[in-house]
């Protein structure tokens, strides 16, 4: 497979509290990452709250302007576009938002919603608009009365239909899900899945899939990468992340996860300690602290272990991943 996105060493940091007094510390909310996503695959991002995957999504479709690092797509850096053919470009990468209440304007129709980036991209008026209009709508199956109704009057499922429809209609090749389904029903949740698989089968497209929920990502991703504290600490193909995870902060996310086999039984392992704060940026692994690991030693707080490969197709950051 050949590569869509890319990104190198990628910093984000925010002006930290006190800032606005010319003190306090920013927040590193990304330490340096660096993957490919390959074509035509959904490569999932897990982690806790804070850990920077929902800056990471928005750095890559260019919402975030990242402190340090470069982003390409197809091989063009996106960083440095001008605004010409940034124009042009965001129409090829889409982020689709966790709740699609708020992605909504109250103020306007479903319709109107789903054409505005049409109007606004110069792609289509009037009549070729309206037909665009009505294949996305059946395109993420929705009625084509749901075009005359506002918001409020749609369920949360369909409310994400619309946003989806809306992402869809400029023709883009990636989307970033950023927890998609985490507002809906378990039953809801399944079946918008269920829909972007499908649109995924017939448009080509590829994922950056955002998720809480390491149960969506077991049977929708192909690869899943483990964030803690702005850093990837693992990147896996799914099968073997959850198979036999390598680092150990992967290993207690699992644990957390309801087997889903009969007869499986998982250790659940709990976490001591807090995660560590985005204002600062010790020298030691940043797991360290929380690490359960039986074999944790004096190296793990001397040196922080680099994302390296521990076996074809597999990254991990942890001294003892091997
Ligand atoms: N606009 C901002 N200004 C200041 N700090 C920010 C901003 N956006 C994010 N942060 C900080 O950056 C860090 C990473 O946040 P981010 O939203 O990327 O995490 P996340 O992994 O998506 O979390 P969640 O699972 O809660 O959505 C956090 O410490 C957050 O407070
Ligand atoms: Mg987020």
């Amino acid at each position: 497979m050949t590569t869509l996105v890319s990104c190198r060493d990628l910093v984000k940091q925010f002006p930290g509290p006190g800032a606005l007094f010319g003190r306090g510390h920013p927040v590193h909310a990304l330490r340096g990452v660096s993957f490919d996503v390959l074509r035509g695959e959904t490569l999932a991002v897990v982690g806790e709250s804070g850990s920077g995957k929902t800056t990471l999504g928005r750095c890559l479709v260019r919402l975030t302007h990242p402190t340090a690092g470069t982003v390409r797509f197809n091989g063009t850096d996106v960083l440095t576009l001008p605004p010409a053919e940034l124009r042009r470009w965001r129409r090829r990468a889409q982020l689709v938002f966790q709740d699609p209440g708020a992605a909504l304007n109250p103020r306007m129709t479903i319709g109107a919603a789903i054409r505005e980036p049409l109007l606004a991209h110069g792609l289509a008026t009037g009549p070729e608009s309206e037909e665009r209009l009505a294949a996305a709508l059946a395109e993420v199956g929705l009625d084509a009365s749901h075009a005359a109704r506002w918001p409020h009057e749609l369920s949360g499922g369909q409310k994400q239909r619309a946003v989806i429809a809306r992402a869809l209609i400029l023709g883009p090749a990636f989307l970033v899900l950023d927890e998609p389904v985490s507002s809906l029903d378990v039953s809801v949740a399944a079946q918008i899945l269920n829909l972007l698989a499908d649109l995924r089968e017939r448009h080509g497209l590829t994922y950056l899939l955002i998720a809480h929920d390491l149960r969506v990502v077991r049977h929708f991703a192909d690869r899943v990468a483990v964030m803690y504290a702005g850093r990837f600490v693992e990147l896996a193909p799914t099968h073997a992340l959850f198979d036999d995870p390598r680092h150990p902060y992967t290993a207690a996310l699992l644990s957390a996860v309801p087997a889903t086999e009969p007869g499986a039984r998982r250790e659940r392992i709990t976490l001591g300690g807090e995660s560590p704060s985005p204002l600062d940026s010790p020298a030691s692994c940043p797991f360290e602290p929380r690490c359960p690991h039986p074999q944790k030693d004096a190296r793990c707080r001397a040196e922080r272990p680099e994302l390296r490969t521990v076996e074809p197709q597999r990254l991990a950051a942890c001294h003892f991943a091997e």
